[in-house]
Order: C-alpha cells, then structure tokens, then sequence
C-alpha cells in the first residue's frame, strides 16, 4: 500500500526505471541515470523506493570494474507494477494526445473514451498483449522461483493460465480479484467496466490458501513441477459458490457439470492477482495444430485474411455442420478458421485425439485457401449464453470478426428435473445484446437437417415446404447408440472417413471396457456377490476381469489408510483410478468397496465414465440384518466402542439414489444376485445377449 499517491514525473521516472531495468540489467548506474534523463541522485532516490517497495533486487557484482558494484533485476511484483504503469502511461499519453489535438484544430475532437478507442486501433490482426516476459528474464525468475511457496495447477487451471498469459483472455491480467470477480459474477462486467462473462479464478484448499500471504508472489506449476508463471497474490477470498452457480451458470443444481466442478472439485478459497509469464505449458500433441492468438493473427496478416469466421466445437464435424460453416462463410464474406476445442469439454464426450483425427479426416473437404483449422486449449464451462460471449471474446482476441453460434451454443444437457437449462436461443439472445461491445459479429445458425428430397442440408426453420418433403436428422444421442450397437451411420449423415476413426475409438459397446461398481454395508454381501460375477464372466470369456475388492484393495493398495472421511475418499479414489485405466483399456473392473459418500461416487463415475459404462450397483441389505449375520464380528466391536467410525453404527452411509441395479439380498440367494447383475448387463449392451 502506498502512502500518498505519486505524482506523474514520479510515476514516469520509475515507469522508465523498469523499463530500463527489464531491458539491461547490468548497465551501469551512469548508464542508466543517462537513459531514464535524471541525475545520478535522483536515480538513487528511486533505486531506493523501489528496493523498499520490492520492485527491484539488487544482488553484488563481483566484477573487475569497481565503480560498477551491482546488479539490479525486477522482482515479480517489479514486472507487474511494470505492466501497470505502461498502461498508465499510455492513457495519459492519449489524454495529451486528445487535448493537443483539441487546442490544434480548435473543434471538439469527439474523441471515443480511451478504453473505446484502443478496440479501434487493436484491429483483428494486429499483435495483442501477452503476459510473458522476455526469454532472459524468464530464465532467471524461474530460478528464482523455485524458492516460492508453489501451487500445482489442476488441469483447467492449466486451461485458464494458458489463455490468460498467450492473450486468448485479454484484457485479463491475471487471476481474478474480489472485485473483478463479484462484478463479473453478478452482472458480467470487471470493476473497470470491462465485459467478462466467466469468473476465472484460482481456486485452492483453504490449507494452502492460509499458508499464502497478501502481497506474496507465489509460483505456478504444472502437474509435472514445471514453474510457468509467477503470481502476486492480492486477493484471498472465500467465495459464494451458490450464489456464483445461480449467477453464472442459471442453477444451483449439481446436475450442470460446472456447478458439480464447483462444489465438488474447486478449492473451497479463491486467490487472486496478476501473473508474469514465464513459459506455456508443454503439448506433445498436434503440436502444429496449436496456435496462440498472436500466431493466428500473423498467420491471418500473411495470408491477408481480413475477414475471418470461427467456428467452435467440441464434437466431431459431421455434413451438417460443414454445410453450417460453409454458409457462415458465405454469409459473412469470410474466410473459416475451425477453432475447436482440445481443453476440457463436457463429461462424456469423445477424447481431442479421436476428434482432431476425425477433423483432419474432413479438412480436405473444405477449400485449403479459405478455411484453417486450429486447436484451442480452453476448459469448457457449458455454460449456455455467458459461455458464447466467452467465446466470442477469446475469438476475437485470436483474431476472428465473426462468430458462429448455433441452436444450444454450449448447453449442459437437462437439469435435474429433466429439462434444458437453457433455451435453445439463449445464447444467440446474449450474444447479439453485446455485440457492439465485443467487437465480434455473430452469425447465428438454427438448427440444419436433411432435406431428402433435395438431398442437401437447409437450417430447419426456413424450410417451407416441410410436409411435402422427407427431413432427416440423427442427434448425438443416437448416433451414440449406433454406434456402441455397431449400427449403419449413413453416408449423408457422415464422412466415411469419420465414421471409421469414430468407431476405431468406440468399438460396440460389447467390446468396451466397463466397470461393475458396488456399494453397500460391511456385511452386505458385495464381495460374495462380485466374486460370483466375476467368475460368471470368466467362464463368458473375451475380456480381462480383475476383482477390486474393499478388503483386498485395503491390504494391498491402501494399506497406510483409516475410516476418517479423507482416508474412505483417497480408498475410493484409488479404486476408481484403477477401475478407470482398466476401464480405458478395454477389461471389466468389478469393486466392491463400502464407499459411503455419494459425492464421491459420483467423482469415479466421472472418471470411468470418459472410458466405458458405470453400472452402480447397490447392495440394499439392511443394517439390522448385516448386524444380526456379523460375519467378521466387526458390528459387536463397533457397537462396544471397540471399532471407532464404523459405517451404519457411528459413521454415515449416504443411499445411491439412482443407481443402475439394486439388490435385496435378504430373500435371495448369490447365484441370482450375480445374474440380476448379468442381465442389466446384457440390457445395457454390455455383454452380448
Ligand atoms: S470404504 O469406506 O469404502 O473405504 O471402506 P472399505 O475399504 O470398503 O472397508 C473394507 C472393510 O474394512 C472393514 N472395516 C470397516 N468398515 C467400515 N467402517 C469401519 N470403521 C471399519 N473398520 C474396518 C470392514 O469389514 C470392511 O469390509 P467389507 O465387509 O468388505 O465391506
């Protein structure tokens, strides 16, 4: 905090100061009193208030040259007050600018308020801002980082920095703060007005976050220990997530997967404040294919393309949607840039490898002059209208002008009362409300079918002769169900060669992997009847089954772990990562743990569901009647005190609600459980009937 506010000579000398500092850090003290125009005591008045305010290091030299003692390098709160200042500076320069102009020609300049007039000149191919510093700096704040405390990013907070450092989330600086947040959440704008539809925030345990202080800088990480930025914590805040749900995603309810992520995987505290760039996370994949936006707007300047419409998905593109973009294209006199998404998409959908295999499968089916494709690492947040505006504005920083949103622009699918979140309109709704403001056109698309007898894709609602002519159209839905029944897609549905990568990927739902989950209460039965189904599917033959038993995972996984909370949620993680990479790779995974917490078996069947189906199973055997059998004589110690936190007698189980399969095992013996399981099995495709 400073204590009365510099004025701007002051604030010039140290913009300069920086500057000079970030270009050549070991120039002499005449030097640099000689380049930023002050004297040689002015220059140590301002080495002293920024050493003081932390903004410059100074180290010893240890050089020949004895009037040259020290080294002077910017800290990383010295790099962001940096990027402040030029911004500071520039607006003030164009307030000059703006009065000359005034006094010169002696009319009124009608200038566009700064903010208005930087979109004009920041036109759509010219360089925008990154938050990276120079190579050699880079180098010496990653060594110096590694002695900060450190926090590993998740894998869309990997997502997020990305953007946020290459320029994809201009104008943003950095992780929220409080009040960039709050006015985000409620009503889409940052505290200096800007419009921003999506909180983006670094989320953190409250552990960490208390470890963290204020005014700290703090280095990021990705999931290997690679440092790739440094951030300046200047917010640390405990957010209300029901209130950020209902705001920013239209529910509290956890059927919309953000608001799951929110409640159920986000940290419970949000940190905040600006970020230097140091590196961008490392691809190994389709490393041609990923552009940032500065690289999208030279390759754009190059090509003179100086109309260009994105097209987002996160699906493979099928004949529909090349007729879509095709007539976009048209619409908007523009050249096509394919930007899907290979961040994280929704729960469930088809992995970035099979779908960028399948996008280059079809990119020969567009004209290679007009049409580029690229691969943006966002994380999807599906959430409806805010998310188009979102996207508009991450295009145009990649320098699009036009925007294609389409019927549904990235829905969640249905609530949990059955219906759409949104309306099918939202989004085109949001996003023409502020078009202006973005700076990027929409073009909106309804909803293209099959015309038969014409034997082209029109957009449904301009199709006036529709009872005279056969419509055809196949939703995601089925032909996910052709495909896992190995069904006929037909060619004027689809590429042939999409049809094949897709189904390279997903084989009939016979040949997949899948994981059998069962829970219940010590006692229940779940091991007996697993090992049952288990050997039933053995003697079936075809795929490799492995048994995860509660007490053998115990003994050889978890053996370190208790019954606290934490300790029954690490167990069923581990299973449910084993069950995943099992799942993944085409065996059945049979569990049978407690796994009381319901939140927790929702999480695994997030991460096995990617890979294969989840069929819950929950063995509904009473908790009087596990006691009355006792067959390990746990329930007698548990009721004696003997055995703290034993499920059903002095800890929780919560009751699946909607579990694929539940068995009474009370009048039934194991031999028809096992089957119960064996027919729900062969009813969901899973095993050939
Ligand atoms: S959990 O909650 O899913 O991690 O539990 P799980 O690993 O399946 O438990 C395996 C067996 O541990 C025995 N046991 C207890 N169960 C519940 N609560 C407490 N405190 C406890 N202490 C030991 C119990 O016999 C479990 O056996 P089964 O019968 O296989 O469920």
């Amino acid at each position: 905090m400073q204590s009365a506010k510099p004025n701007n000579d002051e604030e010039d000398q140290l913009f300069r100061l920086l500057r000079q500092i970030d270009r050549a850090s070991d120039a002499s003290q005449r030097a640099l009193a000689a380049a930023i125009g002050v004297s040689l005591g002015r220059l140590n008045a301002l080495l002293k208030s920024a050493t003081e305010a932390k903004l410059v290091r100074i180290s010893d030299r240890n050089g020949p040259d004895k009037r040259q003692r020290f080294t002077y390098t910017l800290t990383s709160r010295g790099e962001a007050e940096k990027i402040r200042l030029t911004d500071s500076f520039l607006a003030r320069k164009f307030a000059e600018y703006d009065a000359l102009h005034a006094e010169l020609t002696g009319t009124t300049s009608n200038l566009v308020p700064l903010k208005h007039r930087t979109i004009m000149m920041e036109n759509n191919l010219a360089p925008i801002s990154e938050l990276y510093v120079s190579h050699d700096s880079a180098e010496k704040m990653k060594f110096e980082a590694a002695q900060l405390p450190s926090w590993d990013l998740t894998a869309r907070q990997v997502c997020d920095l990305e953007l946020l450092m290459n320029g994809g989330f201009n104008p943003l600086k950095g992780f929220m703060s409080e009040a960039d947040y709050d006015g985000v959440v409620e009503n889409m704008r940052m505290a200096d007005g800007a419009l921003w539809p999506m909180p983006i925030t670094l989320d953190v345990p409250k552990k960490f976050a208390e470890s963290v202080e204020i005014g700290q800088d703090i280095a990021l990480r990705d999931p290997e220990g690679v440092i790739l930025a440094v951030m300046s914590v200047t917010d640390n805040w405990t957010p209300n997530k029901a209130l950020e749900a209902e705001k920013v995603f239209g529910a509290d309810d956890l059927a919309h997967p953000a608001v799951n992520y929110l409640h159920n995987t986000a940290g419970e505290v949000y940190l905040g404040g600006p970020i230097i760039g140091i590196q961008q996370p490392m691809h190994y994949d389709f490393r041609a294919r990923r552009n940032t936006p500065n690289e999208l707007r030279a390759y754009f300047r190059k090509m003179g393309w100086r109309k260009v419409v994105a097209f987002q998905t996160r699906n493979p593109l099928h004949r529909a949607h090349q007729e879509l973009t095709f007539r976009a294209a048209k619409e908007a006199q523009a050249n096509l840039l394919i930007h899907p998404v290979v961040g994280l998409t929704k729960p469930g959908d088809i992995d970035h490898f099979t779908r960028v295999r399948c996008y280059e499968a079809v990119l020969d089916q567009y004209p290679a002059s007009t049409t580029s494709m690229s691969l943006l690492n966002l994380a999807m947040r599906m959430a409806g209208p805010r998310e188009a505006v979102w996207h508009g504005l991450i295009r145009k920083n990649h320098g699009c002008t036009h925007f294609i949103v389409g019927r549904d622009h990235a829905g969640p699918g249905n609530n949990s009362q059955g219906e759409d979140f949104y309306g099918p309109y939202d989004a085109q709704d949001l996003f023409r409300a502020h078009e202006e403001e973005m700076g990027i056109k929409m073009v909106d698309f309804k909803h293209m079918v099959y015309v038969q007898d014409r034997a082209q894709y029109e957009p449904a609602d301009e199709i006036e002769d529709k009872d005279d002519v056969t419509i055809l159209n196949i939703s995601g839905t089925e032909l996910r169900r052709r495909l896992s029944e190995g069904l006929e897609i037909p060619e004027w549905f689809s590429f042939p060669a999409v049809v094949t990568e897709l189904r390279r990927t997903r084989p009939p739902r016979a040949q997949q992997g899948f994981t059998v989950f069962f829970t219940g209460f010590s006692g229940s039965g779940k091991s007996t009847i697993a090992n049952a189904l288990m050997v039933k599917l053995m003697e079936m033959g075809g795929r490799p089954t492995t048994l995860l038993d509660g007490d053998l995972v115990r003994k050889n996984l978890s053996s370190e772990l208790g019954f606290s909370k934490e300790h029954r949620d690490l167990n069923i993680r581990r299973i449910g990562y084993v069950a995943s990479e099992i799942t993944k790779n085409g065996g059945i995974a049979i569990c049978a743990p407690i796994a009381p917490y319901a939140t927790t078996r929702r999480a695994v069947r997030e991460d096995i569901e990617q890979f294969g189906a989840f069929l819950e199973v929950h063995v509904a055997t009473s908790i009087e009647e596990c006691e009355r059998r006792d067959r390990k004589g746990l329930y007698k110690l548990a009721r004696e005190g003997k055995i703290k936190e034993f499920t059903g007698i002095s800890d929780p189980y919560d009751v699946p609600e909607h579990p694929e399969l539940r068995i009474e095992t009370e009048n039934t013996d194991v031999d028809n459980c096992a089957h119960q399981v064996l027919l729900k099995l062969e009813s969901m495709g899973l095993i050939a009937a």
